[in-house]
């Protein structure tokens, strides 16, 4: 379908000149125990707050309103676990049952309306019953990404300061056994806050050792509960009251509590399962990311089940296991209409398997549309998808910080042309800007920062847990009436936007979002470290990686590459192995303008064999060589200065 029959004009114009009514209409899909009784509020919060003086329920409308309306026997989630060797289905009635008895062990656990509740816990359907049951009560919820170190959970309970952590003996990774509760006791030690209690899933896999008056076995509260009738039900939650924390990478090493409210997220949520991916109720949809990020809470967990979709929660990667058809036999087994992945997990599939051979051995006509996000996705890849699949592949651009897609191709109102390398247009209620230095709007095809003209639509962050003045010097402060999205990229004459990079540190390593500056100050902490910088450098499979220089004290005696071994394992140590952080390379100093600022601009353009020129204001020209023949010497690049 082309841009003339398509409704996304009207329907992209009528949520702008008339937002309220707009979204008003979109309201009506959720169930209400107060309805809103203003649908924006600009004078609340930090920008306005949507849906002031609505109460609901998340809960309530991902759960029992489905069980109510006849949906209790239609699977809720399917967890497929390869690395475990496990299927279950879970029907929204078994849903509805172990919700109601954790939010009740919860409840039990002292946890109360408003209270944080940290979840460190691996792909597994616990961890979603845990989402939900928090949801349930009213508290607020904080998953923490199983690849991170102890470090970083330990900085996030600080930032939370939760009363409960709840967590799993251990996650399986293809390659070993992640053992989680080391990794927890070790950030509780680390860790200023105590929380009460942590409740523990113990899994075949691993046996945790329990701390005593501390820690609880999970299935012991659970058969407890169900003898003692033990449930909760759905509390009245405020629309602008917390559902979640999540953290993620800011320009420091000191990660940003995203903060997503109740009312506006289901709202914007439920309409982009329809509006954006043409998804209907009762049908099956699969992102296959993990409950740790972004795209993990809207689209495994809240926007399917707020929708009355099946849910699939996979618990594997796309190759190895056991091959690169396991997300082909996923679609086939459970006829999943729309797929959510990131562009790197197709390379990996690419790489493997980039005949397609693992295809043709499954039945994939269920398959209607495969989306990509996380990352910019490269046309090769986009084309191979396409000509392999024979669907629509869809780019679409969002962040942690909005919740939802900022732009896409809104399929559910029928499908504008794709252009490859497109991330498409925006959704309802964004209006986007490219703007040059000055904050000015540019014209068609003309490169700048991206923004989105405030107020953020439902679904966005209203702000960063307990941090007002940080989320507005972080997003607000540079261009006046906009949210900065720190990425840079220009829209064509069609409207159509391309993301072509960030404008801060954050570098994506596999679709994972990551602070290079996070990483520089591990690298510094190493006592032989007198100056280091990181930079993300091309690689074909994961996008990017993280690449590390080092200049080492004048008097260390040590071999480099002890010391760059010492420091891959300090950044695994310190972020985690989600870092993929291998590439530490010593260098005699560091490439700099006259005024001391580290050209790492330059640097990565010369990493990845792009053309650069030399910077006017470059202290010496020598170092940029230096770099290069280091990079070379490593065989990381080949090119030399234009
Ligand atoms: N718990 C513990 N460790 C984890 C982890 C988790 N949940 N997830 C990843 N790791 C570890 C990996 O085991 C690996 O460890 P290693 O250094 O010992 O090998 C390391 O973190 C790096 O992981 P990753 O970058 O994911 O590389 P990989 O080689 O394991 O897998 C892909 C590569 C492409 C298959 C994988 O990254 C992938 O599927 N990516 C998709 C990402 C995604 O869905 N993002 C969400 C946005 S939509
Ligand atoms: P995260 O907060 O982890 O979702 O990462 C958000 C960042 O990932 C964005 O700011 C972009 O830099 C990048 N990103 C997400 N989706 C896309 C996309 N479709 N194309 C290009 N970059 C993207």
């Amino acid at each position: 379908m082309c841009a003339a029959t398509s409704r996304y004009s009207s329907v992209h114009a009528r949520s702008i000149e008339d937002p309220q009514g707009f979204w008003r209409e979109a309201a009506r899909a959720i169930d209400w125990m107060e309805p809103p009784a203003t649908i924006f509020e600009p004078a609340a919060g930090v920008y306005g707050r949507w849906f002031e003086g609505g109460v609901t329920n998340v809960c309530h409308n991902a759960v029992d309103r489905h069980v109510e309306a006849g949906r209790g026997e239609q699977a809720a989630i399917l967890y497929d676990s390869p690395v475990s060797g496990t299927k279950r289905a879970i029907t929204y009635g078994e849903l509805q049952t172990e919700v109601r008895t954790l939010a009740g062990i919860l409840r039990e656990m002292g946890v109360e309306k408003g209270d944080r509740v940290v979840i460190y816990m691996p792909m597994i359907p616990e961890a979603m019953f845990a989402m939900l049951a928090c949801a349930r009560i009213g508290a607020v919820h904080s998953v923490v990404f199983g690849g991170f170190a102890a470090a970083e959970l330990a900085g996030r309970i600080d930032d939370a300061q939760p009363k409960l952590v709840l967590s799993a003996s251990c996650g399986i990774e293809p390659s070993r056994i992640v053992h989680y509760k080391p990794l927890l006791d070790l950030a509780l030690t680390m860790a200023t806050h105590k929380p009460e209690a942590c409740l523990i899933f113990q899994r075949p896999q691993a046996q945790a050792g329990l701390v005593p008056g501390r820690d609880h076995d999970w299935a012991t509260r659970r058969a407890q509960a169900q003898a003692a009738g033990v449930s909760a039900d759905c509390a009245p939650v405020k629309a602008t009251d917390p559902l979640y924390i999540l953290y993620t990478s800011g320009t420091t090493g000191k990660p940003k509590g995203v903060v997503r409210d109740t009312g506006g997220y289901m709202v914007a949520l439920r309409w982009s399962m329809q509006g954006l991916y043409g998804v209907e109720p009762g049908e099956v949809f699969w992102s296959a990311s993990d409950i740790g990020w972004v795209v993990g809470h809207s689209y495994i967990v809240y926007a399917p089940l707020l929708t009355g979709c099946t849910t699939v929660l996979y618990e594997g990667k796309p190759v190895g296991t056991p091959d690169a058809g396991a997300f082909w036999r996923v679609i086939e087994e459970y006829k999943v209409a729309a797929l959510f992945t990131a562009p790197t997990a197709l390379r990996a599939i690419k790489k493997e398997d980039p005949q397609g051979l693992l295809m043709r051995d499954y039945d994939r006509s269920s398959l209607r549309t495969l989306f990509l996000a996380g990352e910019r996705a490269d046309p090769d890849t986009v084309d191979w998808a396409t000509a392999m699949l024979g669907v629509p592949v869809v780019d679409h651009w969002w962040q942690t910080e909005t919740g939802w897609a900022i732009a896409g191709n809104p399929v559910g109102l029928g499908a504008l042309d794709i252009k490859v390398g497109s991330t498409g247009v925006p959704m309802p209620g964004y209006q986007v800007d490219i703007l040059d230095e000055g904050g000015h709007p540019v014209g068609a095809n003309k490169m700048g920062s991206i923004a989105i003209r405030l107020p953020l639509p439902p679904g966005c962050l209203p702000t960063l847990w307990r941090q007002d003045e940080r989320f507005r010097e972080s997003y607000l402060l540079e261009y006046p009436g906009y949210y900065k999205t720190a990425d840079a990229g220009f829209r064509d004459a069609d409207g159509q936007l391309f993301i072509m990079g960030r404008t801060d540190d954050i570098i994506n390593v596999a679709g994972h979002r990551l602070s290079t500056g996070g990483m520089e100050e591990v690298l510094a902490a190493h006592p032989d470290v007198a100056e280091c910088a990181v930079i993300g450098i091309h690689d074909d499979l994961k996008g990017e990686v993280p690449c590390g220089f080092l200049v080492l004290k004048s008097g260390v005696d040590r071999s480099p590459t002890q010391i760059e071994a010492e420091i891959v394992a300090l950044v695994r140590e310190r972020i985690g192995p989600v870092a993929a952080f291998r590439l530490a390379i010593t260098v005699n100093r560091l490439p700099k303008t006259r005024s001391g600022k580290i050209l790492r601009g330059t640097m990565k353009k010369i990493a990845d064999a792009q053309s650069w020129n030399m910077p006017a204001t470059i202290d010496d020209p020598a170092t940029l060589d230096e770099i290069a023949a280091v990079l070379s010497a490593r065989g990381l690049t080949k090119v030399s200065a234009a």
